[in-house]
């Protein structure tokens, strides 16, 4: 039987599919491998599953002189250096649509617990500082920003850029996006409106990232950006900690140019900021946007759908490098 090496334990469906075809290594501890062990690992390995945080290059190939594949068990593959897979011949997978759903969920998430401070006001009840104070209801306790009828600026149009959307027609939105290319049938189903990236920064009460990490969208959301952004607007990113520029985003949060952040990635993983975690307007969470059972269960069952056609000769389902 061909072999794989799975990084870290994903959901059991997917590993039970596998052990049907494949010889099935698991690497079980929490935290990530270390590479020397990874780059040993994958000596004699057809196949490899991979998590978005391990860098999979050219260093990795040379390891592994019997790889074919490799199933990344994320939608983004910003970690995998597709181009040398492909000039080597190997093909790279990964879980687009499985995600969907719950990733928009989250960006949602974060944007009603910034705009209404969620967070804040869960401390205040929870430390027992409400009691303490003795304030009852009081009229101009924990304002927010209002959503319903606002205006969203999708940055990234892909399959979470436009659930995300999709979400914000129930909340009476007007919906603004930037993407490399027009979204026609989006456009009509949606009543979303294209704008020049500065445009949809200027215009927006709610901007939410949603592109993938390239060359080109490394740091897009700078210094410069941020400050045309309206001083009430909330920013959530939901797409890759490095498509903001981290230091920048500390100045706009404490100087007012924009109003709070929701972030559930962070240019290194895992992070600390001291500065950008003391602040009370940005609402954090450790990359969880697709962080739920179904989703997670999907991912598994893809990742192994993909090994399984390419052990039996199909082009698997999602394959990147076509
Ligand atoms: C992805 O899939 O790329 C997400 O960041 C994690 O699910």
């Amino acid at each position: 039987m061909p072999k794989v090496f799975v990084t870290r334990a994903i959901p059991e469906n997917g590993i039970k599919m596998l052990r049907e075809h494949f010889e099935v290594e698991v690497w079980e501890d929490e935290h990530e491998i270390p590479r020397e062990v990874l780059l040993e690992k994958v000596r004699d390995v057809d196949a490899l599953v991979t998590m978005l945080s391990e860098r999979i290059n050219a260093e990795i190939f040379d390891a592994a002189p019997r790889l074919r594949i490799v199933a990344n068990y994320a939608v983004g593959y910003d970690n995998i250096d597709v181009e040398e897979a492909t000039r080597r011949g190997i093909y790279v997978t990964n879980t687009p649509d499985v995600l969907t759903n719950a990733t928009a969920d989250f960006a949602w998430t974060l944007l009603l617990a910034t705009a209404r401070r969620l967070v804040e006001a869960d401390k205040f009840v929870r430390s027992g500082e409400w009691k303490k104070r003795d304030v009852a209801w009081h009229p101009l306790m924990f304002l927010g920003y209002d959503v319903y009828g606002k205006t969203i600026g999708i940055v990234g149009f892909g399959r979470i850029g436009q659930a995300i959307a999709r979400r914000a027609k129930g909340f009476g939105m007007k919906i603004l996006y930037n993407s490399r290319t027009r979204k026609p049938e989006a456009e009509k189903e949606l009543g979303a409106e294209f704008k020049p990236l500065e445009e949809l920064l200027r215009e927006s009460d709610f901007v939410v990232l949603a592109v993938p990490l390239t060359k080109e969208t490394h740091h897009l959301i700078n210094e410069e950006r941020l400050k045309l952004m309206k001083p009430t607007a909330i920013l959530v990113n939901i797409a890759r900690g490095k498509v903001v520029d981290t230091e920048a985003l500390v100045r706009a949060l404490k100087d007012g140019w924009i109003a709070g952040a929701g972030l559930d990635v962070f240019e290194e993983e895992p992070y600390y900021h001291e500065e950008l975690f003391s602040l009370d307007n940005v609402v954090l969470a450790p990359h969880i946007g697709s962080a739920t059972h179904g989703a997670r269960e999907g991912m598994a069952e893809l990742v192994a759908r993909n090994l399984i056609a390419f052990k039996n000769g199909e082009v698997p389902p999602t394959l990147v490098n076509r």
